[in-house]
C-alpha cells in the first residue's frame, strides 16, 4: 500500500498534549497491542526477569526453570503492589515485598502468610494475571491481552521482508533509556519520515539519497529504505568522493572502525568502474571480519542501504547487514514526558552456541546521552517541537504524502482507541 493525498492531512495537536488523550491511550491502546518489551538477551536463562513499563502499566517477563518465557501483569493480587522492578536473574519465585504473598514462575499462588485469617482462599482463584509473550528474532514482545492473536500475524509482512538479514543472529549489547520532555508520539514521528533530513540533518546529504527513498505501508506498519554512500539529489552534480567519505565518517564511521569525531583524512581511492558506495561496503566487510563476522554473503546494497521499519505503535527497527538498532518511545508521567529507548545489537556468527550475555542497561539524562550527531540532533529537536505544540495557534499538524507513515500511524491509533478520524 502507498498513499497519495489530494490535500494536506491534518491531525489534532491535542493528541500530543492532552491528558484526556493520554488516558485514552492508557485504557485502550497500550492494553491492546503487541509491543516490544526487551531483548531475548535480557531473559535468556531460567530465572531471568525483565519489568516492561509503559506509562503506569507494567508487565513482568520471566523465563521459567522449564525454559519457557511467560509474562504477567506486574501486580500482587493482595493489594496491588508491583512484584518486580528492573531486570535481573536467579529468580525462583515472585514474592511480593509488601506482605509476602508468593507465586511460582508459572504464575500460580503458593504462599500466603497467615492464610487462615482470609477464611477460605484457594490458590487456584488467585493466579497472576497472564500476559501474552512471544519472541521474534532477538526481540521479545508482550501484549497485556492474553487473548492477543499470534505475534506473527501482528507483524504482518515485516519478518518476511527482512528475513534475508537473519535477525536471529543478532544479540543485544546495550539498552539505553533516556527520559525526554516530549510526547512519545513526537519521538515516534521523528523516526517515521525522511523528509527532515534536508532540514535537521543537512550534514548527511552528501552520503544519503533522501529523495528516492521508497516507502511501503502494511496495514499497521511501515518501512522506508534509504541508500547510503551516494549523495542526495538535492545537492546536484559535483559532490566529490571526499565529501561522501567525510559525511560517512561523521554519520556512521564506527561501522568501519573510525570514531565519528575523528579527522576523516583523505577518502580511499575508488577503482575504475567501482563506486564510493562499493568501497565503503568493502570497508564494512573488512571491519566485521576483524570481529570474526563474515559478511561475504551480503550484497553491497544489503550493507549500504538502511531498512527502516516503523512497527505500530512505538518501535523503529533499523537494519543494515552488519548492524541492528531499535528505537522505542514510551509514555511518561504526563503527555509531555516520554522515555526514549535504544537497543543496540551486534551480529554473531550463525548458530553461535555461546550463552547469551546480559546487556548493559543504563538510564541517561538527555544532556549525558551521546548517540552520535544524527540521533543527538533528533533528541534535541523533539523536545523543542513538543514545546511548540503548546502554542495556542498550533491546533493541527499538517502532513504530506512523504509523511505517510505518520498518517498511517494515526489511522491505526484512531482505530485502536476507537475515535473517528479527525
Ligand atoms: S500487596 Fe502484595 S502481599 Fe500484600
Ligand atoms: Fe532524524
Amino acid at each position: 500500500m502507498s498513499l497519495e493525498v489530494q490535500a494536506p492531512v491534518r491531525v489534532p495537536v491535542s493528541r500530543y498534549t492532552s491528558p484526556g488523550w493520554a488516558l485514552l491511550e492508557e485504557q485502550r491502546l497500550w492494553p491492546a497491542v503487541w509491543q516490544l518489551a526487551c531483548s531475548l538477551d535480557h531473559v535468556s536463562a531460567p530465572g531471568d526477569f525483565f519489568e516492561h513499563r509503559v506509562g503506569r502499566l507494567s508487565v513482568v517477563i520471566v523465563r521459567g526453570d522449564d525454559g519457557e518465557l511467560r509474562a504477567f501483569q506486574n501486580v500482587c493480587r493482595h493489594r496491588g503492589n508491583p512484584l518486580c522492578e528492573g531486570s535481573g536473574g536467579g529468580l525462583t519465585e515472585l514474592r511480593c515485598g509488601f506482605h509476602r504473598w508468593t507465586w511460582d514462575l508459572r504464575g500460580a499462588l503458593r504462599e500466603v502468610p497467615n492464610r487462615k485469617s482470609f477464611g477460605t482462599l484457594p490458590n487456584e482463584d488467585y493466579p497472576l494475571f497472564p500476559a501474552a509473550v512471544e519472541a521474534w528474532g532477538p526481540l521479545v514482545f508482550v501484549s497485556l491481552d492474553p487473548e492477543a492473536g499470534p505475534l506473527a500475524d501482528y507483524l504482518e509482512g515485516v519478518p518476511d521482508d527482512i528475513a534475508w538479514a537473519g535477525l536471529e543472529d543478532f544479540r543485544c549489547t546495550t539498552f539505553v533509556e533516556v527520559p525526554v520532555v516530549a510526547n512519545w508520539k513526537t519521538a515516534v514521528d521523528g523516526f517515521s519520515e525522511t523528509y527532515h533530513l534536508q532540514g535537521l540533518h543537512r550534514e548527511m546529504l552528501p552520503v544519503v539519497d533522501d529523495v528516492d527513498a521508497p516507502q511501503r505501508l502494511w496495514d499497521r506498519h511501515g518501512k522506508s529504505m534509504q541508500r547510503y554512500g551516494v549523495p542526495s539529489p538535492r545537492l546536484g552534480a559535483g559532490v566529490t568522493d571526499q565529501q561522501i567519505w567525510e559525511a560517512f565518517i561523521v554519520v556512521m564511521g564506527t561501522r568501519i572502525g573510525i570514531p565519528t569525531d575523528a579527522e576523516p583524512g583523505p577518502a580511499p581511492s575508488v577503482p575504475a568502474g567501482s563506486t564510493m558506495a562499493a568501497v565503503l561496503a568493502e570497508r564494512v566487510r573488512a571491519f566485521q571480519a576483524e570481529q570474526g563476522v563474515d559478511l561475504a554473503r551480503f550484497s553491497d546494497d544489503e550493507i549500504m542501504n538502511i531498512q527502516q521499519y516503523n512497527l505500530f505503535p512505538n518501535m523503529t527497527l533499523l537494519v543494515y547487514a552488519d548492524l541492528v538498532q531499535v528505537l522505542r518511545a514510551r509514555p511518561g508521567a504526563t503527555p509531555d514526558n516520554a522515555l526514549l529507548d535504544g537497543f543496540f545489537f551486534e551480529r554473531h556468527a550463525p548458530g553461535d552456541e555461546r550463552p547469551r550475555a546480559k546487556p548493559l542497561d543504563v538510564t541517561l539524562a538527555p544532556t549525558d546521552a551521546d548517540f552520535g550527531m544524527v540521533l543527538n540532533q533528533d533528541f534535541a529537536l523533539l523536545q523543542r517541537a513538543q514545546r511548540g505544540l503548546h502554542q495556542p495557534g498550533m491546533t493541527h499538524l499538517t502532513l504530506s504524502a512523504e509523511e505517510c507513515r505518520i498518517i498511517n500511524f494515526h489511522r491505526n491509533l484512531e482505530h485502536t482507541v476507537g475515535v473517528t478520524e479527525a
